[in-house]
This record gives C-alpha cells, structure tokens and sequence, in this order.
C-alpha cells in the first residue's frame, strides 16, 4: 500500500517515524508492506530521512498508485476540500483532525460509503486511546446512554500543574506548548473548543445523530484560580475540564465546562497530559477508557492502527457514522440538575445559605479573610439563576464551578 502524509506537524511526523521504524511488523500485521510515497507540507525539511516532499495536492491526488491518505493538517480550510477530493478519487483517508470530523464528518463519510472506501478518525478523540472504534465495534450491542470525558490533554495539563505544583495558568500552558500537547492557536483548548468538537464527535457516534460542536454551551478553564482549586480540594474534589453528553427522550443534552470532581470519582485522578473517558451503556454499565491524549507518538499510533485496519479491509467499507442532524435534537441544558460551588466575596456569619442542604466553606489566610464558598444542593440551570438573582444578589461571585456527582 503506498500512502501519502498530509502535514508534517507533531501528528505527521510521528506517524512518518512509526511507519519508518516498524516495517517488518506492520508487513506481519496487514500482509503487505506500507510504503510512504508523498509528504504534503508548505514547510522545507531538510534534515528529515524522507525525501518525498511535496508542496503541491495535486501530486497525492492524481497519483493513482496512493490508495490511502493520512491526513494530519488540522483545521477545515484546506483540509475539508482535500479530503472530499480524495474521497471522491477513491482514496481512503485516516484523520486525526476533529474540527474536520465533527463539522463536515457526515458528509465525507457519506462519500466514503458511496465510493466503498473509508474514512476513519480514532485518533480524532482521545489521541492514543481506543475510543472511536468501541464505540461502533465492541460497544454496538449497548444503548448508550452517557459519556463524560476528560478530553484535551493540554487544559488537563494546566489543571494538574496548577493543584499539583501550584503553578500558574501561563507557566503551565507555556508548558504543555512545549511538550506539543496544545494546538497551534492554544485558546482552542483553553477555551474548551476543543473538547466540545471532541464530544459532538463522540455523542454523533454514541447516540447515532449528527451533533453540531457549535450548538454545544462550552465554557473553558480561563477564569479558574488557584484560589477555585484550594476550596474545591477543602471539599474533597479536584477541577477538570470535561465533555458530556446523555441521552434523553427525543434527544440528549450535552455541555463542556470545568467542573469539580469528587475525589472518588473514576475521572478524579487522572492527570497531566491523560484523558479519561467514561461511557455507561444500558447492558454493560460503566466503561472506562483511559490513555495518553495528546503529543506525537501516541496520536500517531491511533492513526497508524487506521492505516493497518484500512489495509487489512482495504476492499471493504467499514461501517460507521450517524444520522444526519434533526432541529430540537440537543436539549436545553439548563434544564439538566447539578450541584454548584459559588465563591463569594463577604462573610459567612449572616448568610442564608448557612441552611441544611448547602456546604459552606471557609479557608484560613490572609487571602481567604474576606470571602467564603457556598456548595448549593442540586438544582436546574434555571433554578441556579433564580438562586443567584435573588440570594446572591448582595454577593460579588468570584468564581462558579458545576459539581458532577455521579
Ligand atoms: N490539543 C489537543 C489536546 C491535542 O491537548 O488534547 C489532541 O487532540
């Protein structure tokens, strides 16, 4: 099979070094050898033991003899057009590009199915971990009906630098930067985008139906403070940022935001650059998937399985995918309960929410000498904003976090 890598990036090039350094098994494993013929990047490499490069697409798609194509450029512009082209060629593409899947995933698959080729994404979620084709293979025989997942390996890293080493948030992105976790413009991770493309992903394919990433609420990690973490740990909890999403009648809700885990919670301690995802279906109960979710070799390793999984079947359409979207489909997500940790600025003595049903905690030092924390009891969004216009109306809020407590 003579394949072509389309960006050169952390993906690509680690995709390059598997292929390179494990001929013989990748021979052993798919029965024939794996041969990379083509290198699409705007960038010179010089130093680099291929000699393959090309600035030009139209080298990979009119050369007949590439039956596959990985693509690892990231973004949809120019990706989404190459990779439609190269579908419509009768090309088999692997991605690892999300943004790519989740805007345009149900028509290039489509396209693939037309065409008897496939399109496939396993390391579009997750990085290394297997989590993409669980849930179209080994998980098919389940009504899905949750997923929560800590899904961005760089704000998972941000997170545990700052409760673990007490860094702050530039030191830690600086440094997720620079083991190649972040992407090229980080507020896609900080922001939470990135989740949220990852768990429409994720929710398309669980569930069945088209989710579009743009109409998921998403909130990031910018406004949590070392200040959020000490109060979530005096409480017993840690602070990810996670994507979830679940089933309901005629729809499923779904939400990116951070929120505060309880320490006991199977997602609570997993740190640094690792991803966890937790998916419960109704036959099978809770499923875990854990693993390295960014940097080079492991996201590469998830697009090499692609490769060897598209050799092996190469004359057969692999199914997969969902349905196209449907208005009303994502539900409200105010209408779903959580328990909420408000910080405020004031004293405790003579507050109201000193009641049964709520948590409230003080810290001592200097810092905290003028503030305290407020768990409330589970409530709807909409109950939680009738709270805050009518208990907190006197409080000057300095951070709110949701609790997840299943
Ligand atoms: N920036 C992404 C992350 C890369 O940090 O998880 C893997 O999708």
């Amino acid at each position: 099979m003579k394949i072509a890598i389309m960006g050169y990036g952390v993906v690509g090039s680690g995709v390059g070094e598997i292929i390179s350094s494990s001929q013989e098994s990748l021979k052993k494993r798919c029965g024939e050898e794996i041969e990379i013929v083509s290198i699409l990047d705007l960038r010179d490499f010089p130093d680099s033991s291929f000699k393959c490069f090309t600035k030009d697409f139209n080298d990979i798609l009119s050369n007949d003899e590439i039956g596959l194509v990985v693509e690892v450029m990231g973004g949809t512009k120019p990706a989404y057009e190459f990779t439609k082209q190269l579908l419509l060629a009768g090309k088999h593409v692997v991605t690892s590009n999300k943004e790519l899947v989740a805007k345009h995933g149900t028509e290039l698959l489509k396209i693939a199915r037309e065409k008897n080729i496939n399109y496939l994404f396993e390391a579009s979620v997750g990085g290394g971990i297997p989590i993409i084709r669980p849930l179209y293979s080994s998980l098919v025989s389940n009504e899905l009906t949750d997923i929560i997942g800590i899904l961005n390996g760089t704000t998972n890293y941000i997170l545990t630098q700052m409760i673990k080493e007490g860094a702050s948030f530039e030191e830690a992105l600086a440094g997720a930067q620079a083991n190649g976790y972040a992407e090229k413009d980080p507020t896609a991770d900080v922001e939470g985008y990135d989740t949220c493309r990852k768990i429409a992903i994720l929710t398309s394919l669980a569930f069945g139906k088209y989710v579009n990433s743009e109409d998921i609420e998403t909130e990031g990690i910018t406004s949590i403070t070392l200040e959020d973490v000490e109060y979530a740990a005096e409480f017993g909890g840690v602070i990810k940022l996670v994507g979830m999403s679940k089933r309901v009648e005629n729809g499923a809700f779904a939400r990116v935001c951070p929120v505060i885990l309880k320490k006991d919670h199977p997602l609570a301690g997993i740190d640094d650059v690792f991803n966890g995802i937790l998916v419960k279906g109704e036959a099978l109960g809770d499923v875990m998937f854990y693993g390295r979710g960014a940097g080079s070799l492991p996201t590469a390793s998830a697009v090499v399985s692609d490769v060897i999984d598209i050799v092996k079947h190469k004359d057969t359409h692999i199914i997969l995918g969902w349905t196209d979207g449907e208005e009303g489909y994502l539900k409200d997500p105010d209408e779903q309960s959580f328990r909420y940790y408000v910080r405020l600025c004031g004293s405790s003595d003579s507050a109201s929410m000193c009641r049964e049903g709520f948590n409230v905690i003080t810290l001592d030092g200097e810092k905290y000498a003028n503030e305290f924390a407020v768990f409330t009891p589970e409530m709807t969004g909409k109950e939680f904003n009738e709270f805050k216009r009518t208990e907190l109306a006197g409080y000057d809020i300095r951070g709110c976090i949701r609790l997840v407590t299943e």
